[in-house]
């Protein structure tokens, strides 16, 4: 795997489209940074789930994202801090309430 492949994200959050450059070897969030692109995040490392997003079209490698359940990831659940592109992507960011209802809803109702 090199850092030469350069992806196109296309990211909704709140109800504007974002687009920009990620690099394969660069997460999503810290390119959403660069682009200027305000997303939700605490803690960077794949934990606290509040960079949450389900990617629509596209594929990520995470494999540091321990808030998420295998499950959900297949569902398209990411966090954009230990997310890397894998190709181009569409994705909903500002999911974390999504995520919480979906891992946790079961248990609370
Ligand atoms: S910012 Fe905490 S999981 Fe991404």
């Amino acid at each position: 795997m090199t850092d030469s492949q350069v992806f196109t994200v296309v990211c909704d959050i709140d109800g504007s489209s974002h687009t920009f450059q990620c690099g394969s070897g660069q997460t999503v969030l810290a390119a959403a940074e660069a682009a200027g692109v305000a997303l939700p995040s605490s803690c960077c490392s794949g934990v606290c789930t509040t960079c949450a997003a389900v990617v629509t079209e596209g594929t990520v490698h995470q494999p540091d994202a321990m808030g998420v359940k295998a499950e959900l990831q297949q569902q398209g659940y990411a966090l954009l801090c230990v997310s890397f592109p894998r190709s181009d992507l569409k994705l909903r960011a500002g999911q974390e309430d999504a995520l919480y209802e979906a891992q946790f809803g079961q248990y609370q109702k």
